[in-house]
C-alpha cells in the first residue's frame, strides 16, 4: 500500500511540490495515514512531513512555503511498521539529511540491517522498515557519489517486496526509484518527467508512460529516463498510453468518489463490452494471447482473487459453469498459494483484480504459472504488475477506481469475466453462435438497467437513513444471488462500520437462523420469478421464515414480482433481468445502502478506516 510520486524538471518552481500535492491527492486511495514531500533545489534538500491526511501536510506548508525546486518526491502512507506519526512519516533522510527516500512495501530484514547500522553508530529517528533503506543509501550514495549506483548498492542489501524513490542534496535533476514485487510506473513529459504508485499519480500531467519489470532501477533527469537490472546492465521498460481521462478521476460534481463510482456503472459495464464483438456477432478477445488449442484443451479453470474481486470471481463461476460445461473454482488468492493446489498444463487460471497490485494474487499468479497454469489476469488497472505477469490480460474499463471499497470495478469484472465465458463457449462449441448472440444482446442491456436502479436512490438513502443505529444485519441470497449476498454484507462492514453477514439462503435453516429474531434486518436478494421459478420459490419460503420469526425482510427483486410484497417489509424492485445477469443490477441497491448508511453516520465512504485499496503486502 502507500502511495508515491516522483518529478523532476527543467525549470526551478513550484512543480515539483504541485506535482507531488497533486498525484498524493490521487493516490490518497492507496493509504492516507500520513503524508510527506522531499523538494531539491539550489538551497538543498528541504523535507516536510505530517501524521494525518493530506490536509495537515497542505496547513504545514501554507505556515511554512517550501522553497522552490527541480525535483520532488511525495508519499502518501498506510502504516505497517510505526504508528502513524510525524517521525514516521515518509519521507526518510539519511547521512545528516544528505539523501532522501520514499518506500512502498515491506523490508523483511529491516531489523538485521536496523542492528547493524545501529553498531556502526547509525542513530534512527522512527520506528520503520524504511529508515535503514535511507541510512543504506547515504552511506552507498557518499561512496560513490552517484545515486543510481548507490540505489544498487542498496537494494542487493534488501529482502522483502519494494518500491523506493530517492533524491540527493546536491543532485536537483535527478529522481532514482527501484522495484521489486511493488508498482511503480514512469511518466513521460517533455522537459520533465515522473515516478508514480500508478499512473493516477501523473495522469494530469501525460499519458505517455513506461511499466517497469521486476527488479529494475530507473533514474529520470528532465530530459532522460535510464533502465537498469538490480544486475546493473540495462534493461527495457514497455511504453503505454494511458487512456483514462483525468477527469475520470475527480468527484465531477458528486459528493464523494464512492457515490461517483456507483453513477459510473451504467458506463463501465458500456466499456467494458466495447469493441469485443464483429458485425457478425462474434465475439473477438484479441488481448487474449493464449493458443486457442490450448483453450480448448483446458479442463478446469481456478479463478483466484480477494474480497470483492472474489465475489466477481463466484458469480462468474455459475454463468462460466453453465455456458462451457468446465469446472470452475473460486479460491481466495492468499488460500490458493499456501495449500498445495491441484494445477497444471490444462489448468487455466484467471486472477480477478481490480488494481493489479494486491500482493496475495500476485502470489498466487506466480505460484499457478510455476505449476504449469496459463494465467488470463481480468485486470482494471493498466501498466500494472498483474497484467505484466501473466500469460495474458482482459481489461475491464471501468475507469480509476478512487473510492478505497470497490463498486464499479466489480460490476466490471463480472462484465468481463462473463465476456471471457462466452468466448470459451464459443470456441469449444458448447453454445451456439445465436445463443452467445443472445448473451451478449442482454449484457448491452444492462447498463440502462443499472440506470432505472439508480433511480431508487432516494428511497434507499431514506431506508439507510432508518437505520442508521442498526447493529448488525445479515443478507441472504441464493445461486447468484448468494455472491450478491456476500457483496452487500462486505459493503456494509467496509463503510458504515456494522456488523454484516451474507449467506446462502439454503443455509439459513442449518444455524444462520438462530440468528433471526425480531427486529433482526435481513436484506433478500430474489432471483426472477421468471425462468428458474424453483429457485424463486425457495427464496419466498426462506423470507416467510423470517418474517415468522418477527424479523424485517428488505428485498430486492425483479418489477413484477407480486408475490414478494406480501412477505417483505420493504421491496426494492430491479428491472427484469436473466439469471445469470441479475448480479449486475441486483447489487447496485445493496452498494447505495450501505454509502448512504455510512454517509448518514457521518463516516468517510471514501476512505474508510483501516482500509488501503492496494493490498501490496501479504
Ligand atoms: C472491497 C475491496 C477489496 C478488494 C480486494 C482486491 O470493497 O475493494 O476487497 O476487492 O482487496 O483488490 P484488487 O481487486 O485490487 O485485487
Amino acid at each position: 500500500m502507500c502511495g508515491i510520486v516522483g518529478y523532476v524538471g527543467n525549470a526551478l518552481s513550484t512543480k515539483p511540490l504541485d506535482v507531488a500535492l497533486g498525484g498524493l491527492r490521487r493516490l490518497q486511495y492507496r493509504g492516507y495515514d500520513s503524508a510527506g514531500i522531499a523538494l531539491v533545489g539550489p538551497t538543498g534538500l528541504t523535507v516536510v512531513k505530517r501524521a494525518g491526511k493530506i490536509d495537515r501536510l497542505e496547513a504545514a506548508l501554507f505556515e511554512n512555503p517550501a522553497p522552490p525546486a527541480y525535483a520532488g518526491l511525495g508519499h502518501t502512507r498506510w502504516a505497517t511498521h510505526g504508528r502513524p506519526t510525524d517521525a514516521n512519516a515518509h519521507p526518510h533522510v539519511g547521512g545528516k539529511g544528505r539523501v532522501a527516500i520514499v518506500h512502498n512495501g515491506i523490508l523483511e530484514n529491516h531489523l538485521v540491517l536496523r542492528e547493524e547500522l545501529a553498531a556502526s553508530g547509525v542513530a534512527f529517528g522512527s520506528q520503520t522498515d524504511t529508515e535503514v533503506a535511507a541510512h543504506l543509501l547515504a552511506a552507498a550514495y557518499e561512496e560513490t557519489g552517484d545515486l543510481t549506483a548507490a540505489m544498487l548498492r542498496v537494494v542487493a542489501r534488501l529482502e522483502g517486496a519494494f518500491t523506493l524513490l530517492a533524491v540527493a542534496d546536491d543532485a536537483p535533476s535527478t529522481v532514482v526509484g527501484a522495484r521489486r514485487s511493488s508498482p511503480l510506473v514512469v511518466g513521460l513529459g517533455a522537459g520533465e518527467n515522473f515516478l508514480g504508485s500508478d499512473v493516477a499519480a501523473f495522469i494530469e500531467h501525460t499519458h505517455d508512460a513506461l511499466e517497469l519489470g521486476e527488479d529494475q532501477v530507473v533514474t529520470i533527469t528532465p530530459e532522460t529516463v535510464s533502465v537498469l537490472g538490480f544486475d546493473g546492465r540495462p534493461a527495457i521498460a514497455r511504453p503505454f498510453t494511458v487512456d483514462w481521462d483525468a477527469n475520470a478521476a475527480v468527484k465531477g460534481g458528486f459528493s464523494t468518489f464512492m457515490n461517483k463510482e456507483i453513477h459510473d456503472q451504467p458506463d463501465a459495464v458500456a466499456k467494458t463490452l466495447l469493441g469485443r464483438v464483429d458485425a457478425a456477432g462474434r465475439l473477438h478477445l484479441d488481448e487474449l494471447r493464449i493458443d486457442e488449442r490450448l483453450l480448448r484443451r483446458v479442463d478446469k479453470i481456478v479463478v483466484v482473487a480477494c474480497g470483492t474481486a472474489a465475489y466477481a470471481g463466484l458469480v462468474a463461476k455459475y454463468a462460466i459453469e453453465h455456458w462451457c460445461r468446465i469446472p470452475v473454482e473460486v479460491e481466495l488468492a492468499h488460500e490458493f498459494r499456501y495449500r498445495d493446489p491441484v494445477v497444471g498444463e490444462k489448468t487455466l487460471v484467471v486472477a480477478i483484480t481490480q488494481s493489479g497490485e494486491t500482493m496475495d494474487t500476485i502470489q498466487a499468479v506466480r505460484h499457478a504459472r510455476d505449476q504449469g497454469a496459463k494465467v488470463v489476469a481480468v485486470v482494471n488497472t493498466m501498466g500494472s504488475t498483474i497484467p505484466r505477469e501473466s500469460d495474458a490480460a482482459l481489461y475491464t474499463h471501468a475507469g480509476p477506481e478512487v473510492a478505497v471499497a470497490s463498486t464499479k470495478a466489480f460490476i466490471a469484472q463480472i462484465a468481463a469475466t462473463y465476456l471471457l465465458g462466452l468466448y470459451l463457449a464459443q470456441l469449444r462449441g458448447t453454445l451456439f453462435a445465436d445463443e452467445v448472440r443472445a448473451v451478449l444482446t442482454e449484457l448491452r442491456a444492462i447498463p440502462a438497467k443499472i440506470e432505472r436502479v439508480l433511480e431508487s436512490e432516494e428511497r434507499i438513502r431514506e431506508l439507510a437513513i432508518s437505520m442508521a443505529d442498526v447493529g448488525s444485519i445479515l443478507y441472504l441470497g441464493r445461486h447468484v444471488g448468494y455472491p450478491v449476498a456476500l457483496e452487500g454484507a462486505l459493503k456494509l462492514k467496509e463503510l458504515a462500520y456494522i456488523h454484516a453477514e451474507g449467506f446462502a439462503a439454503g443455509e439459513l435453516k442449518h444455524g444462520p437462523i438462530a440468528l433471526i429474531e425480531p427486529g433482526r434486518v435481513v436484506f433478500v436478494v430474489v432471483p426472477s420469478p421468471r425462468g428458474r421459478d424453483q429457485l424463486h420459490a425457495k427464496v419466498l419460503s426462506n423470507i416467510a421464515e423470517i418474517k415468522a420469526r418477527g424479523a424485517r425482510a428488505v428485498v430486492i427483486a425483479e418489477e413484477g414480482d407480486d408475490d414478494v410484497a406480501s412477505l417483505a417489509a420493504e421491496v426494492i424492485f430491479v428491472p427484469p433481468t436473466p439469471t445469470l445477469l441479475a448480479p449486475l443490477v441486483a447489487v447496485v441497491p445493496l452498494q447505495i445502502f450501505a454509502c448512504e448508511l455510512a454517509t448518514a453516520k457521518g463516516l468517510d465512504v471514501d476512505q474508510p478506516r483501516n482500509l488501503a485499496k492496494s493490498v501490496t503486502v501479504e
